[in-house]
């Protein structure tokens, strides 16, 4: 159970002089932070050190006691990277079990720290940081799975797997192609996430409570010092804001998706039917009933994971949307959900890029769905076009009727006569058979994004160049 606060006449250390009574034990679990916020030590020990320096450059601390500052901040840093640190949830959060140890060791000159601050914009800047730190690492697993997916896409370059639309077979497509339009979707998550990491990139610190301060600081300094591009223009928006919570959410809650279709269909393409995939033993399990099952265990859990880095984008929306400025203790309940969302997505990027790349592709099973009957319909549509100059809808038309006759006789469109077909329509000439071949519909479909050898080669050519570049 949490220790008591002890400060005069017992209240709270760091604010209780008001307080003539302690709180309540069992408010004082409910009000701390300490248990998940220690996350920002970090954070919390850059900004107040970049604070520090500020407060004896500008003159409102002696030299002497920023730098008391600064040595005891790295010793805190010291402490917690050793382990040593005691986190007291009678302290509350992060800043104030900082500060009350500052204060223990340096004294006096830790008691000044606080000067031109407030907990609402040191909070403000921790996350932002943290944050920027965390965009930073997932953009980085988001490089390594596209990897992962060109290395799969070149290894199988030529194979062809059956394309679905409304999960009926639609046309044939290099299974390339596939990774390919994964590899899209994935650069656009990390766009969106640096897109987001490059908004949030303002400085709330010297915004102090709400109103700005009235000791000469220089926000620019903290600003530079902490890597970011500008101090926030509004003190009441620095300490309010947590819309860039908001959207690390939300690129986060859509790459969560494009995580969890890839692994939907990891799951559907490795089960007998399809045998399309075999994720390799160290990415399945077994079932402890069941002996001959080998489950897609990671790519379910990837999928089943979606569902709370998707939810937290709502928890925070929820949690904000009547929120009055400035700060308000609410507003502690976006850590939890952002160090949880992003842990996974984390977590999540981390595990496919390995599955997928130990995972056992059949390109014979594709192949041989890849021929599933009528696949090459819109071929023979497309072939009365330019063949036989018919407008698209009759060619349409006319392919049905194939079709529906083929299928009568238990038939594929190429098992049909040259005779069978002119009975349908007496155009048709011998060349038609041409286009009805898989690999024929593959290779002509040479437009520009189109699933053609040539185009996908072009493709993947471009995103190993983009992969092989530093950072971006
Ligand atoms: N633990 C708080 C949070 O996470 C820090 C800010 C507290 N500010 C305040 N005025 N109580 O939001």
């Amino acid at each position: 159970m949490a220790s008591k606060g002890q400060g005069p006449e017992g209240s709270n250390p760091m604010w209780g002089g008001r307080f003539s009574q302690q709180p309540e034990e069992i408010m004082e679990a409910f009000n701390a932070s300490i248990s998940f916020d220690q996350r920002l030590a970090p954070q919390d020990i850059r900004g107040s050190i970049a604070h520090a320096r500020m407060l004896g450059a500008v003159g409102i601390l002696s030299k002497a006691d920023a730098g008391a500052l600064v040595q005891g901040l790295e010793q805190i840093r010291s402490e917690i990277e050793a382990g040593t640190f005691e986190y007291k949830t009678a302290l509350e959060d992060i800043h104030l079990n900082i500060e009350a140890r500052l204060i223990e060791l340096v004294g006096d000159a830790g008691a000044r720290l606080h000067t031109a601050r407030s907990r609402n914009d040191q909070v403000a800047t921790d996350i932002r940081l943290w944050t920027r730190d965390k965009i930073a690492a997932l953009v980085g697993t988001i490089r390594t799975l596209q990897s992962a997916l060109l290395t799969t896409a070149q290894t199988h370059q030529s194979a062809v797997m059956p394309g679905f639309t409304h999960m009926q077979t639609a046309q044939p497509i290099l299974y390339a192609h596939y990774c390919l339009a994964y590899v899209e979707m994935l650069d656009r998550d990390a766009g969106r996430l640096n897109d987001a990491s490059a908004r949030l990139n303002e400085c709330p610190l010297g915004a102090a409570a709400l109103a700005g301060t009235p000791y000469a600081i220089d926000r620019e300094m903290t600003s530079a010092a902490l890597g970011f591009a500008k101090p926030m223009n509004n003190s009441l928006d620095a300490v309010s804001a947590r819309d860039f919570v908001q959207e690390v959410l939300a690129a986060a809650a859509i790459c969560a998706t494009h995580l969890s279709r890839l692994a939907e269909e990891l799951v559907v393409f490795s089960s007998a039917p399809f045998g399309f995939f075999a994720l390799s033993d160290g990415f399945s399990t077994g079932s402890s009933i069941m002996p001959q099952k080998r489950n897609p265990d990671a790519a379910e859990l990837v999928r089943g994971k979606s569902g709370r880095i998707i939810a937290a984008f709502t928890a925070v929306s929820v949690m904000l949307k009547g929120l009055p400025l400035a700060y308000s203790k609410d507003m502690q309940e976006d850590k939890e959900q952002t160090f949880d969302a992003l842990d996974q997505l984390e977590a999540c990027l981390r595990v496919l890029a390995p599955a997928i790349e130990s995972m056992t592709v059949n390109e014979v099973a594709m192949g041989k769905a890849a021929s599933a009957r009528f696949i090459t319909a819109t071929d023979l549509a497309d072939w009365l076009v330019r063949a036989l100059d018919v407008p698209f809808r009759q060619a349409h038309h006319i392919t049905g009727a194939l079709v529906a006759k083929a299928e009568a006789q238990d038939k594929d469109l190429s098992e049909l006569s040259l005779a069978e077909m002119q009975h349908i329509d007496p155009r048709i000439t011998g060349a038609v058979f041409e286009v009805l071949s898989v690999e024929a519909s593959v290779a002509a479909r040479r437009s520009f994004g189109g699933t053609a050898g040539p185009r996908v080669a072009e493709q993947i050519a471009h995103w190993r160049a983009l992969n092989a570049r530093p950072a971006r």
